[in-house]
């Protein structure tokens, strides 16, 4: 695991490089795709979920009452981009089945680059809530940007972003727009090209999830 200022995570464990190498190959059917992005999104919500808030509680085990600590499942809300995003849910609420689940609905204009809101859904008192902002790609960075901005005008301020690839030029558009916000990805690649796909990359998200293209 690499950390780069200020808050890159890059995370590389053995496991999700090898699932990664799977993902990013163009012979891999949508079934499999779907499995491995949910699979590193569980591998990765290990690591992004390290500093959530704790709860101390009082437990009895068979031996006697002692106290222990439990996360507050419901403070934390895990907003996936629609609609590759959507993709990573699962593999996130699996571990903490308590999450609540905002929808941020963008797409990007692909003459423009830039992202295009449609839909927009949390749940209520997000200056309460701690917010996981998931989307496969961090591309031009646009529609993280926007996302996290989207949340921060309701109030939000625990934010953070995970995304499964992302493009140097992404990494830095958003932290000059959210220094606070820490960012995991899985991987860091090349550059972006000229139609604004991540190098090596591993396509259109989510087209290889949703078999649109
Ligand atoms: C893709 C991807 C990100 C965005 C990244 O979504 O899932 O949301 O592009 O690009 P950016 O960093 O340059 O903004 P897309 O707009 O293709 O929509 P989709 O998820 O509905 O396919
Ligand atoms: N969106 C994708 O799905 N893939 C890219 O490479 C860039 C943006």
């Amino acid at each position: 695991m690499q950390t780069l200022p200020p808050e890159l995570t890059v995370l590389d464990h053995p496991l999700i490089q090898h699932k990664l190498s799977y993902l990013r190959a163009r012979s891999t059917p949508k079934k499999q795709f779907r499995e491995l992005v949910d699979e590193i999104s569980t591998l990765m919500a290990y690591e992004v979920t390290r500093s959530l808030s704790l709860r101390r509680v009082r437990i009895r085990t068979p031996m006697e009452e002692t106290s222990a600590h439990r996360i507050l499942g419901k403070k934390l809300v895990v907003v996936p981009i629609l609609r590759a995003g959507l993709g990573m849910v699962d593999g996130i609420i699996r571990l903490v089945p308590g999450a609540r689940v905002g929808h941020v609905g963008l797409f990007r204009d692909e003459d423009l680059l830039e992202p295009v809101e449609y839909y927009f859904k949390i749940p209520g008192s997000p200056e309460e809530r701690e917010f996981i902002v998931v989307d496969p790609m961090l591309a031009t960075g646009g529609s993280a940007v926007a996302a996290v901005q989207l949340l921060k005008d309701r109030g939000a301020s625990s934010v953070r972003f995970m995304c499964l690839v992302a493009a140097p030029e992404g990494v830095h558009r958003f932290r000059e727009a959210h220094p606070d916000v820490p960012l995991f990805t899985a991987a860091l690649d090349r550059e972006l090209n000229e139609e604004g796909y991540i190098m090596p990359g591993l396509g259109d998200a989510g087209d290889r999830l949703f078999g649109t293209r």
